[in-house]
């Protein structure tokens, strides 16, 4: 699939692998990209992708992911400029890291992993995601209709791609009770969509990434990555957001390739 003239969307594109997956569309030459995110670093990425392309490409918008208002209030905002998005790469996420349970020795008792927490995990990390490309296929459904095309045919160019983003996380990790489901779930959407969306030609994957150097990885602290994620990563060092975003890329661009990529530099969990 082309991505010359196109238009994308990438939620957390104010850090890490969205923003990196926001420089390689504009470096390929997507003409507009809606840069989602809650963060006010989302304006400056914005500049910043607008001035290595060299040209305007960037539509920077601040909200959260999980409101639905603000979802439809971009895609009506993209829509406005032309044809409705091609690419959806819903890549704000969270982790809210802790036990499942875990049990106080002095006192006896044994904490549960707060339910609100899991619930919010849940709603960044997947529910987002699921609905803001539920938006996209809604959009070119409707747009399909308007042309007065009905079902996709192959004989047709592609419509539109989406790329979820899971984890090697979604193979169950200690310590990430909430994140590990909520990425897991992602290839039982990613599975639906594909059968769906096709119906108006556009496919849906899911990549794996591996450990990468985002402050979300950061944020674990030096000695966890050097004595629990480098021993067990074959390339001995965090995987780039650049790596990453050059994968979605091309899962974007190939209509062969249905996923699910692994993306882990080799990660094998802990025993
Ligand atoms: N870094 C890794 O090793 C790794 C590995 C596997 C999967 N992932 C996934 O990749 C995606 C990007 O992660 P990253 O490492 O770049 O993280 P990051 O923390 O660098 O970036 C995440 C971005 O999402 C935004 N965000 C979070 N919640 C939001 C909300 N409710 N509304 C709007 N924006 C919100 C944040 O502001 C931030 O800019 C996430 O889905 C993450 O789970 C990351």
């Amino acid at each position: 699939m082309r991505f010359h003239g196109k238009t994308a969307v990438v939620t957390g594109a104010a850090s890490g692998i969205g923003e990196a997956v926001a420089q390689m569309l504009a470096a390929n030459g997507v003409e507009r990209i809606g840069l989602v995110d809650s963060a006010e670093r989302v304006e400056a990425v914005a500049r910043a992708v607008d001035a290595a392309a060299g040209r305007t490409v960037a539509r920077p918008f601040r909200g959260d992911v999980c409101d639905p208002a603000f979802r439809i209030a971009c895609f009506d905002s993209l829509c406005q400029e032309g044809s409705p998005p091609s690419f959806c790469v819903p890549a704000a996420g969270i982790t809210r890291d802790g036990l499942a349970v875990k049990l106080d020795k002095g006192t006896g008792r044994a904490a549960i992993y707060p339910r609100e927490t899991f619930q919010r995990v849940l709603d960044v990390n997947l529910t987002a995601p699921v609905y803001w490309a539920l938006e996209m296929i809604a959009r070119i459904a409707e747009d399909r209709h308007r042309r007065g095309l009905s079902r996709w045919e192959p004989t047709e160019p592609s419509e539109g791609a989406i790329v979820l983003i899971g984890s090697v996380s979604s193979r169950g990790n200690r310590g990430q009770v909430s994140y590990s489901a909520s990425k897991a779930a992602l290839a039982g959407v990613a599975a639906t969509l594909s059968s769906e969306a096709i119906h108006y030609g556009v496919r849906c994957a899911v990549v794996h990434p591996g450990f990468t150097d985002t402050p979300m990885v950061r944020a674990m602290g030096p000695r966890i990555l050097e004595e629990q994620v480098l021993p067990r990563t074959q390339l001995r060092r965090l995987i780039r957001p650049e790596e990453i975003a050059e994968a979605i890329g091309f899962l974007l661009a190939n209509p062969a390739v249905s996923g699910p990529l692994w993306v882990d530099a080799g990660w094998q969990p802990a025993p």
